[in-house]
């Protein structure tokens, strides 16, 4: 099978599953920090992508959130967040997804994103392109942060890191939003939502898919601090392109 065909009905699949699913008893715990939820629903939904991957792709790795740690035979690799906003789903806040990257020899080369309450399925394939359900998007064209609408994340343990940017931003740009998916977040610049997306704090499977749809969009992706983007390192900065560079000036300052 296509490894972007694959993504895209996996987490098509797992997302209808976590929209369908009953939304109580929802048993809420918390991981390693304060904020940091895991709920059945993250479980269920890992276990059914990696079930399928596994079933596909028997030679490749799998890096899931919740403990999904296969090691293949082969140099590819899926990278897998079953839930992305589980603060949010818990809350029925309808801002959620399933993310799926799919790495061949180290690059990211496929990835699909769904929003099941929105109905939003994005995808992108290297030097082909992003969309959303089917239909080619772009990031915007936007050209200065005053005029921007910006997004961002921290949690709740991590607050400090990040708030002080959040505060600055915010009364430079049109607006900032903080709307808990990072994997959406990336997606609504790449369909040209937001017009640029910071966070410190994140992990591969939160960036994986997201990052490659914002690129095959137009979009550019870095560190926080401009250095390249290295998928588990934590620090992500997205934009339209235009827009990189002052916003690294922007979160530099202190
Ligand atoms: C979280 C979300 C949130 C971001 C956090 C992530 P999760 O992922 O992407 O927007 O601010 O840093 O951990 O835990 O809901 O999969
Ligand atoms: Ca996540
Ligand atoms: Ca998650």
């Amino acid at each position: 099978m296509d490894p972007l065909q694959c993504a895209i009905e996996t987490a098509t699949e797992a997302g209808r599953l976590l929209r369908e699913r009953p939304a109580l008893p929802l048993e809420i715990g918390e991981k390693s920090t304060r904020g940091d939820l895991v709920t059945a629903a993250d479980r269920e939904s890992e276990a059914f992508i990696v079930e399928r991957l596994r079933r596909e792709f028997p030679a490749s790795s799998i890096l899931g959130e919740e403990g999904a740690a296969h090691r293949g035979t082969s140099d590819e690799r899926w990278i897998v967040d079953p839930l992305d906003g589980t603060t949010n789903y818990a809350h029925g806040y309808p801002l959620y997804c399933v993310s799926i990257g799919y790495e061949r020899g180290g690059k990211m080369i496929a990835g699909a994103v769904y929003a099941p309450v929105l109905g939003e399925l994005y995808a992108a394939e290297r030097g082909a392109g992003a969309t959303c359900n089917g239909e080619r998007i772009r990031v915007s064209t936007i050209e200065n942060v005053r005029d921007s609408l910006l997004c961002t994340g921290f949690m709740p343990a991590k607050y400090e890191r990040n708030g002080a940017n959040f505060a600055r931003l915010s009364k430079v740009a049109q607006a900032v939003r903080r709307d808990g998916s990072a994997a959406l977040d990336l997606c609504f610049v790449g369909r040209g939502r937001f017009d640029a997306f910071w966070e410190l704090d994140l992990k591969a499977w939160d960036v994986a898919a997201g990052s490659l749809i914002v690129r095959e969009a137009g979009g550019s992706t870095t560190a926080v601090d401009g250095s390249p983007l290295v998928l588990d390192a934590g620090s992500i900065l997205v934009s339209n392109g235009s827009l990189q560079r002052e916003m690294i000036g922007l979160l530099a300052e202190r």
